[in-house]
């Protein structure tokens, strides 16, 4: 049964290389994988944590939303995403309880799923991110 779960939490970084250091130190070992997301004008590194990961977003343009997160508060936490089976009737449950989206939602995100961001203005100021898996 598909069903809902933590899929990443997301921090942004001003320099990837040295914000992975910091994580295999503390997990005692490499990063899982890396990937650029054009659609978020960011290039990933991620620990595979369990069923979860975490996730290390650098800006590839200071001109960016992640570059703008960073001018305006420091590196640190960024968002949490959920993965939900259904990424459309998710939406139309959160925008039914006046939760606002992001930009242009679903659109694809990291490992070509299918992603939409609510705005931390109307969840009580945590960006969530919904997560469709690839089928
Ligand atoms: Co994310």
């Amino acid at each position: 049964m598909p069903d809902t779960r933590l899929e990443h939490v997301a921090i942004a970084v001003p320099e990837l290389d040295a914000a992975i250091s910091v994580y295999s130190a503390v997990l005692g070992r490499p990063d899982s994988g890396r990937e650029v997301v054009e659609s978020e004008q960011v290039r990933i590194a991620f620990f595979q944590l369990g069923d979860s990961r975490l996730e290390l977003l650098e800006p590839t343009a200071e001109d960016s939303p992640v570059g703008r997160f960073l001018e305006q508060r420091g590196p640190g936490l960024h968002h949490i995403a959920i993965e939900v089976p259904d990424i459309e009737s998710a939406l139309e449950r959160c925008r039914a309880a006046g939760l606002r989206t992001v930009g242009d939602a679903p659109r694809r995100g990291a490992g070509g799923r299918q992603v939409a961001f609510l705005h931390p203005g109307s969840t009580g100021g945590v960006l969530l991110e919904l997560s469709e898996p690839v089928r």
